[in-house]
């Protein structure tokens, strides 16, 4: 199994003969080699048959969702009116990073994103360290998503038949509960839909993207007849300190616009396809997050905000004096969750079918269904994870880990860029980052501020999430990767 389908050439660079200690932690995945086994799975390969539309619509699917709905509720409080500058300050640090990621992608369009970007340009152990905050990224992300739906499900069944689901079942430990039903429940239907296909996943998705801009178009049409000054008065009551720190969190609503980057062996031209899409989404998302808190601060006085879980369903009832509207919104939540987590879901089930590939992780995440051309299991597993994930552990702490090893990972991008300038330059590449380096190394500095700004218990969870992280990779994917020297039954 040893590096297959690399020219004799390729594989002696890559596997000299024995390599010391710290040229097995460097060694390289040629680009070449990452394209050429593009789509390639164990006993099968992933279908092409996304285009440039569906290659957005993930990307949205899996940026718009309780970042917007719910965790702007929790940030207010932290920067007042101001927390409409923390979403500008996010949004840059998204867009700086989102630029490298659309150049890699175009390069290197490759199910891995960001790990196999890392894997050719800075080595295994970057690449394993990468692929490992990918698994916060993505696996912790839909948890601390599902968790949002949970919250937006209840609003909508006390708006419609009045009946909440009791805490004990709609609650984690820790949040006044035993176990988050709800939570489980959304993953494991995004699970159906992801067995069902790619194309059919990405249908699906696609409505409910609709369903979701639509909501917050209607939330602003309505929100801005409930606009007083008067809210914007006091712009900055906590100081820079707040607003960054909200940036911070808020960050956490702009992760996901780089899913697409993980669709690059099932898009049918990814290379012209992947940087649009990506650009694309993360355009317009931005203009909606900072239209929707304009409108959300500018109805409802910021020192008010953090008294319900559903903060723009309830400015939409204060301001109508209706609940049919809040209802409505809560509704198009529950939707537009639903599809985070579906996209979501769907990029961690591609990144680990990459480093599996790869050996870093088990084969049977790169097993491929044949009749689906998805990987069956892998999803299976995924899915159980952050189901259970999601059902035991409070939204606030799984979204600031989410937060934490995504602008991680982002940095590496943001250096990543700047490596394959340097050490393939001839490569063609289909969009080029303005102003290399300097525009990545602000997405770096944005994404060491943006991580500066987390809490001391976020640093903690994410030393020991990589120390757990180090530990599997020397016992497990050290040794098995298909770039090490072949094992003597192998020989
Ligand atoms: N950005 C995604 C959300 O806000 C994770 O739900």
């Amino acid at each position: 199994m040893l590096d297959q389908g690399a020219p004799p050439q390729q594989r002696s660079r890559t596997t000299p003969a024995s390599p010391g200690p710290v040229a097995r932690l460097m060694r390289r995945k040629p680009v070449e080699h990452l394209v050429a086994e593009g789509g390639q799975g164990e006993g099968g390969s992933l279908r092409r048959s996304l285009g440039l539309w569906q290659l957005t619509m993930i990307s949205i699917g899996a940026t718009l969702g309780t970042g917007i709905f719910v965790v702007l509720g929790e940030a207010v409080p932290k920067a007042g009116p101001a927390v409409t500058l923390s979403f500008v300050i996010a949004g840059l640090t998204a867009l700086f990073s989102a630029l490298s990621y659309a150049e890699l992608a175009g390069t290197i369009p490759v199910a891995g994103s960001s790990y196999s970007y890392a894997y050719a340009t800075m080595g295994e152990l970057i690449a394993w360290i990468c692929g490992w905050c990918l698994v916060l990224e993505y696996g912790v992300s839909v948890a601390a998503v599902a968790v949002g739906w949970g919250e937006y499900l209840n609003e909508l069944l006390d708006g419609t038949i009045g009946v909440t689901i009791p805490d004990a079942l709609s609650a984690p430990p820790g949040d006044g509960g035993i176990f988050n039903l709800p939570a489980l429940i959304v993953v494991l239907l995004a699970m159906a839909f992801l067995l069902g296909g790619a194309r059919e996943s990405a249908r699906a998705n696609t409505v409910m993207v609709a369903v979701k801009i639509a909501a917050l178009v209607l939330f602003c049409a309505i929100g801005v007849q409930g606009f007083r000054s008067g809210n914007y008065e006091h712009f900055m009551p906590l100081g820079m300190a707040g607003v960054s720190a909200a940036g911070a969190t808020l960050f956490f609503s702009y992760i996901g616009f780089d899913a697409a980057s993980t669709a690059g062996e099932e898009a049918k031209n990814a290379q012209r396809d992947l940087p649009r899409a990506i650009m694309l989404s993360l355009v317009i998302v931005t203009a909606l997050y900072v239209l929707v808190a304009a409108v959300a601060v500018g109805a409802k006085p910021w020192q008010r905000f953090g008294d319900s879980e559903a903060a723009l369903a309830q400015i939409m009832r204060d301001v109508t004096g209706q609940s049919f509207w809040g209802t409505l919104l809560a509704f198009c939540a529950v939707i537009a969750i639903a599809s985070v987590v579906l996209t979501v879901l769907y990029g961690q089930t591609r990144i680990l079918f990459a480093m599996s590939r790869d050996g870093l992780v088990p084969k049977v995440f790169s097993r491929v269904h044949p009749k689906t051309g998805t990987p069956r299991t892998n999803t299976v597993i995924v899915s159980l994870f952050c189901g259970v994930l999601a059902a035991a552990i409070p939204l606030g702490q799984l979204a600031d880990a989410t937060s934490i090893g995504t602008l991680f990972a982002f940095g590496l991008v943001n250096i990543a860029v700047v490596v394959l300038r340097r050490t393939r330059p001839e490569m063609p590449r289909t969009f080029r980052v303005p102003l290399s380096p300097v525009l990545p190394a602000l997405g770096l500095a944005f994404c060491v501020w943006m991580m500066g700004s987390l809490s001391a218990v976020t640093w903690v969870v994410f030393g020991v999430w990589m120390a757990v992280g180090l530990v599997f990779y020397f016992l497990y994917g050290h040794r098995r990767s298909r770039l090490a020297a072949p094992a003597p039954s192998e020989k």
